[in-house]
């Protein structure tokens, strides 16, 4: 027989609606939503969780996140493994992390190499965008078998020239391919072509510090490179979405883009909403812990992410989860800024900041919250209806979460295989007291109760948003 979960007297919040509920749950999914009083007629349940006085939310999805992957001459510190365990933790249910392609080798070399990657180490449900390095006749055909397993997005990056970077004419037909498909082109949108030259510069007249990482990679190269994706993509009649967005010139092209009519989305990262240059520009080579790329820009930009997000000029916060250890890692750049491995850790962290920073300062509403989080990814990256709300049917990857527990986001108190923590020290309030994943409770109260290697692939529908 099947195992039945009641979660009771919950306040159940979805990205529209908000309201007392029970949550009934057999075989992985929501069979029902009801009234606490209609709790007698509805018989008995294997386990409640009682979540009176907090909220029922939809897990976490996070469709931006970097594990297990060879980067700047090392490689991210979190695999499958410890990274979806640290994602639990911080509430996330569902990620969508890069599988990568070498340049001349095949999409599907690369999407092999990550399904074995994420097999049997995931602790919750995953699926894969694929970082597409090399457009060309033989991967503009490979697409379409990608899309047909689930694999319906594809990165492509304006930055990193010699290593991912493809011109805008690889751009431009991948995007008439991925309109074809109904795939969605995902764009790293930095014109590293002049940044590169404004980085040779800077190395020659000796600026090798970690703060010349945000200086010699000015907002108006963000604001040309999302230009140009968006021109692109209209001129392709393809929808776009810009990832890991930190300038506010680069979201004023994207409101334009989007009050034109164009199915155009971008999304930021904690790391653009909470940090700062002043980060980035700490002694003691401290400043390499925030090297990221696009990097922290000054703090009196957040303002204009704040309200992008707001507004839903900017739709969904990712975590661009990119974890290199201080030591051994970050390290490779004492002498030279440039080769600083680029990456953050946040795959934990998201949900927290997020609910302490935005609800509760009033930046977001609650509803907001789950959309952004959670309901705007899940619809997006073709993870919808069964992730990303709440509703019968839905795949049960939920959250009890307590508005007001106090949590510490020092490093040691965290999950992520990394040694320092961007937020040592802060303190914040909203935390996850059960985290379920498909109906099986994987945290609770801190403890992880989960199995490496329960997680599923996940695939994704075709795009279907206007
Ligand atoms: O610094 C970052 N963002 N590292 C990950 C690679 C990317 O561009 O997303
Ligand atoms: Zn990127
Ligand atoms: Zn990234």
């Amino acid at each position: 027989m099947a195992m039945r979960t009641l979660i009771k007297d919950g306040t159940v919040v979805t990205a529209v609606d908000t309201y007392l509920a029970d949550v009934w749950i057999e075989n992985g999914v929501i069979t029902a939503l009801t009234h606490p009083s209609q709790r007698p007629l509805l018989g008995n349940a294997d386990r409640t969780i009682d979540a009176a006085g907090k909220y029922v939310l939809p897990g976490g999805i996070d469709g931006h996140t970097h594990l297990d992957m060879p980067f700047g001459g090392t490689t991210s510190s979190d695999d499958f493994e410890t990274g979806t365990i640290a994602a639990a933790h911080g509430g996330t249910t569902t990620i969508v992390d890069f599988a990568i392609q070498t340049k001349g080798h095949a999409l599907r070399e690369g999407l092999d190499t990550w399904h074995k990657k994420a097999e049997g180490k995931a602790a919750i449900d995953y699926g894969f965008h694929m970082i597409t390095t090399d457009v060309n006749d033989s991967t503009l055909v490979e697409m379409g078998q990608l899309v047909s397993e689930g694999v319906t997005s594809f990165k492509l990056f304006m930055a990193y020239p010699g290593v991912l970077y493809v011109d805008d004419g690889q751009i431009f037909r991948a995007m008439q391919r991925a309109r074809d498909l109904g795939g969605l082109i995902c764009m790293h949108a930095e014109n590293g072509i002049a940044l590169d030259v404004l980085i040779a510069q800077a190395l020659e007249r000796g600026e090798t510090a970690p703060k010349f990482h945000s200086l010699t990679r000015p907002q108006i190269a963000e604001a040309e490179g999302t230009h140009r994706a968006l021109c692109l993509a209209e001129m392709a009649g393809a929808p776009v979405y810009i990832v890991h967005l930190s300038a506010p010139r680069a979201l004023d092209k994207v409101l334009e883009a989007r009050d034109r009519g164009m199915p155009a989305f971008a999304e930021t990262c904690p790391q653009y909403l909470f940090c700062s240059f002043d980060d980035l520009a700490r002694d003691d080579f401290e400043g390499a812990k925030y090297v990221c790329t696009p990097p922290l820009r000054p703090k009196e930009m957040q303002a204009d992410l704040w309200r992008g997000l707001k507004t839903n000029d900017l739709q969904v916060v990712s975590t661009d989860h990119c974890p290199f250890c201080f030591k051994g890692q970050k390290d490779l750049g004492r002498e030279s800024f440039a080769k600083i491995p680029n990456g953050m850790p946040g795959i934990e962290t998201r949900l927290y900041l997020l609910w302490d920073g935005g609800v509760r300062t009033g930046r977001i509403s609650l509803n907001r919250f789950v959309e952004i989080t959670s309901t705007a990814p899940a619809k997006i990256f073709g993870l919808y209806p069964h992730k990303g709300t709440i509703a019968v049917g839905a795949d049960a990857d939920l959250l009890v979460w307590d508005g007001d527990k106090e949590h510490t986001l020092d490093h040691a108190n965290m999950h992520m295989r990394v040694d320092y923590s961007p937020y040592e020290g802060k303190t914040v309030r909203g935390a996850p007291t059960h985290v379920l994943s498909r109906g099986r409770v994987v945290v609770e109260d801190g403890k992880f109760l989960g199995k490496a290697g329960d997680g599923r692939f996940v695939k994704r529908s075709t795009f279907a948003l206007k």
